[in-house]
């Protein structure tokens, strides 16, 4: 496995590669970045990994200087999976006149759902994926979908500026208890990280009413988030979406996702479900 600090290496290289999947990620490796990356493999002859903590996406008070940089233990795990080459600049690299002048502006979505509390992050995302899109030229690109809006707004780039790359959705890998995946995860202390798997629980419940006929959007989210409050959480939204627009739900919509973000004491979690309704039973 080549592990490229400079974009000529990773350059160079990409010439002979094949067929390209590219697995972005901020590092401190997961099993949910593994199954991207055995998905990658499974669609392409080479499966490159990005790691780097994107100064640009993180905002003020945020948790970039905390952020886990565990570049040795990531690289051992990615060995194990078959990885071609992994590529992890330094910011100079990146960013070599330290602030980024050109930058990626999405749409109004960057500001709703979590680009409300994160202003500007959705723009730090759009900004270093099209850079690490041109850099390593990937075939393919998988992104999990725990990041739903974001993979919302990477897919949206990925059409308007004609990228000539498949953007590949993965399911957001959960541990036995429903709690999605996460860096963040390591954040939550004993108790918090038994509280955890509610999140999941308040939208799987979503989830279930809808199935089953209700179609008062508004209560159930806010039934959700009293729910969550209740039991000790700092709700930032739980919100019925379309599930390819990201636009508010309508009834009569089949495709609908249920997104949520809270605050268990300083850890800021994020989850969703989509569901998908008979169009004959709408
Ligand atoms: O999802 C992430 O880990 C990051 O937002 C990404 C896509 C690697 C961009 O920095």
């Amino acid at each position: 496995m080549y592990i490229f600090h400079t974009i000529s290496g990773l350059r160079a290289w990409r010439k002979t590669a094949g067929i390209v999947a590219l697995v972005p990620t901020m590092g401190n490796l997961h099993e949910g970045h593994l199954a991207l990356v055995r998905e990658a493999r499974r669609r392409s002859d080479a499966v490159v990994v990005s790691i780097f903590v994107n100064r640009l996406q993180f905002g003020q008070g945020e948790d970039f200087d905390r952020y886990p940089r565990t570049l040795q233990e990531d690289t051992d795990k990615l060995h194990g999976e078959g990885v071609a080459a992994v590529f992890a600049p330094d910011e100079h690299e990146l960013y070599p006149h330290v602030s980024q002048d050109y930058n990626i502006e999405p749409p109004h979505l960057q500001n709703e759902l979590c680009g409300r509390v994160r202003p500007g992050h959705f723009r730090g995302v759009a900004t270093v994926v099209a850079k690490l899109f041109n850099i390593v030229q990937p075939d393919i690109a998988c992104f999990g979908k725990k990041d739903y809006q974001q993979l919302a707004i990477i897919r949206g780039m990925a059409a308007d500026l004609n990228f000539n790359i498949e953007i590949v959705p993965v399911d957001t890998g959960r541990a036995d208890d429903g709690l999605a995946l996460s860096s963040r995860n390591a954040y939550l202390s004993e108790s918090e990280r038994e509280k955890a798997p509610q999140l999941y629980a308040a939208l799987s419940r979503i989830a279930e009413q809808i199935q089953m006929g209700s179609r008062d959007y508004v209560r159930l989210e806010t039934d959700a988030a009293d729910t969550l409050h209740r039991n000790g959480w700092q709700v930032d939204y739980v919100e019925i979406r379309h599930a390819d627009t990201l636009t508010v739900a309508h009834v009569g919509d089949a495709d609908l996702v249920v997104l949520a973000a809270a605050r268990l004491g300083k850890t800021r979690l994020i989850d969703n479900i989509e569901i998908h309704l008979d169009k004959k039973t709408i």
